[in-house]
């Protein structure tokens, strides 16, 4: 499907590196076009609401405070099976387990400060893309 679409973040941690630049390019070089992008930082309760999925999780009180510790890009990418070369673009949650090449591998610090999120299903990625944009913000 040529116009499917995923919902990305460049996470606190990688445009404090000043990775922005490089990442968006990766992104493109991967085929992918840009139909939404905006910078912005999440308060408490919206970047709890957007990782609510994770709320019973261990490491969620640590997840919300990183998302909200400064600015994010936030963007949606459209290419064919957008989800599922996204994911593979990123690569594995922990940077240790991502694949050469991958934007995890080269960008990420930890499993927490992974540099970017993709949504994980067409589901989410149409609620996430929700959450970030209106529709006059969607190209
Ligand atoms: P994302 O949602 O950000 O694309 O990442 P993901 O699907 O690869 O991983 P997920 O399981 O959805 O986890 C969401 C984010 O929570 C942080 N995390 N920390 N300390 C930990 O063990 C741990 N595990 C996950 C990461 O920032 C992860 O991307
Ligand atoms: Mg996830």
């Amino acid at each position: 499907m040529s116009d499917s679409y995923t919902f990305t973040m460049i996470k606190p941690c990688a445009v404090k590196s000043g990775f922005t630049g490089a990442i968006l390019a990766d992104i493109q070089k991967a085929g992918f076009g840009i139909s939404a992008m905006k910078y912005v930082r999440m308060t408490v309760p919206q970047a709890e609401s957007f990782y609510g999925i994770h709320r019973e999780r261990p490491f969620f009180a640590d997840l919300v405070r990183f998302m909200t510790s400064g600015p994010i890009v936030v963007a949606i990418v459209t290419r064919d099976n957008a989800v599922e070369e996204y994911r593979k673009l990123i690569g594995a949650t922990n940077p240790e387990n991502a694949a050469e090449g991958t934007i995890r591998k080269k960008y990420a610090r930890n499993v927490q400060e992974n540099a970017v999120h993709g949504s994980d299903s067409d589901e989410n990625a149409t609620v996430e893309s929700s959450f970030f944009f209106s529709q006059c913000e969607r190209f």
